[in-house]
């Protein structure tokens, strides 16, 4: 499909998610507007590199402003010269244990970061604004898969209810000015060009080098892990379908131009099996070092991914075997291990 937007303005376009999916943008001709502080959360070189590699594949199809969107003055100066028919809001303070250490990152980024934002998306009348939100806002449901239209109102960290109010705040802009959105709750995603923060790039980092990995909850955990290349293909066909204002209930419930859906791999694996897969990808056994659950964490996430199949056709295609690899090859040669 050919988008109807020219240009998208893409936030966090230097992080894991952003990256890939400003990529996808371009290389399907569609000018994007990056925007990213440069934030030292994990370590800014990886962040430098990501963004410089799609400077040298994209040249000027690729505008890059190094920005703080919590600070509506500074955004809106530097997003003053430059036109978009379309945002995807993938910028954020991530993370959820960072959540317990320093809850004021949070409430910058993704409180008055989210809102500003949606001001933007308000003020620039965008076409739609597909942004972030998070399996975490499920919880320690139980009930498993999570679904869309299961109650999501008990989160156990900071991070997650941040992103809950995201959701909120997004639904109240989609009634009040009829804004098209779309807020996907991404579930683990993993791959290429991924986040140092995350299980997947320690484990992989500790195994290389000989030392013990910490396994939480003495490995009695599930993820839905999903593959980046999975994620940018569901977050572009989102975009390109935004939600009506018909009065309709959309995913998520909300009767607004308003959808929410679950992006995972519509599969849960235990940890560990991940853990096999890893030790098979990097060829050593992996010292495990069991610990209690950490304060924040859930035990299980499993996507039910039914709304956006339907709606947008999405179909994840990479099982861990096919992907954990694949990250591992990437590691690699990134870290030159
Ligand atoms: N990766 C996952 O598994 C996962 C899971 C659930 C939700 N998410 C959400 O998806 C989005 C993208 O995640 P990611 O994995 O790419 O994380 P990331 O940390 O790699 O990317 C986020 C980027 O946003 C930037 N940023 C943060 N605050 C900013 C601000 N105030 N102004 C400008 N830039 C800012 C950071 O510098 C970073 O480069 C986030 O909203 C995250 O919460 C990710």
């Amino acid at each position: 499909m050919v988008s109807q937007y020219p240009t998208v303005l893409v936030t966090g376009a230097a992080g894991f998610i952003g990256a890939a999916v400003a990529e996808a943008l371009m290389a399907r001709g569609q000018p994007v507007i990056g925007i990213d502080s440069m934030n030292d959360y994990y370590p800014v070189s990886l962040k430098e590199a990501r963004r410089d590699r799609l400077v040298a594949r994209f040249g000027n199809l690729f505008t890059f402003c190094k920005l703080d969107f919590a600070d509506m003055e500074a955004t809106l100066a530097a997003l003053a010269p430059h036109d978009f028919g379309a945002i995807v809001h993938l910028g954020a303070q991530a993370g959820v244990r960072y959540s317990l250490e320093n809850p004021q990152a949070y409430v910058a980024s993704n409180l008055a970061g989210h809102v500003n934002m949606l001001e933007i998306a308000r003020a620039r009348q965008v076409g739609h604004m597909v942004y972030a939100s998070s399996s975490s806002v499920y919880g320690g449901n139980e009930k498993l898969p999570f679904a869309v239209e299961d109650r999501a109102d008990h989160p156990v960290s900071l991070y997650a209810a941040t992103k809950k109010a995201d959701e909120l705040m997004s639904e109240t802009y989609a009634h009040l000015f009829r804004i098209p959105l779309t807020g996907l709750r991404f579930f683990t995603v993993y791959g290429p060009w991924g986040r140092p923060d995350m299980a997947m790039w320690k484990f992989t980092e500790r195994m290389l080098s000989g030392r013990p990995i910490d396994v939480y909850n003495h490995g009695e955990m599930q993820r839905d892990f999903t593959y980046i290349d999975d994620i940018v293909g569901g977050v572009l066909a989102c975009l390109d379908r935004p939600p009506a204002d018909d009065g309709q209930a959309k995913a998520g419930g909300s009767v607004k131009p308003h959808a929410l859906y679950n992006i995972g791999n519509n599969r849960s694996e235990r940890l560990m099996r991940l853990i096999e897969v890893l030790e098979d990808a990097c060829g050593v056994k992996a010292e495990l070092n069991l610990l209690p659950m950490q304060p924040g964490d859930v035990p299980a996430t499993y996507a039910n991914i039914d709304a956006l199949t339907r709606d947008t056709g999405y179909a994840p295609t990479t099982p861990i075997e096919i992907g954990v690899p694949r990250f591992v090859e990437w590691y690699r040669g990134y870290v030159g291990a």
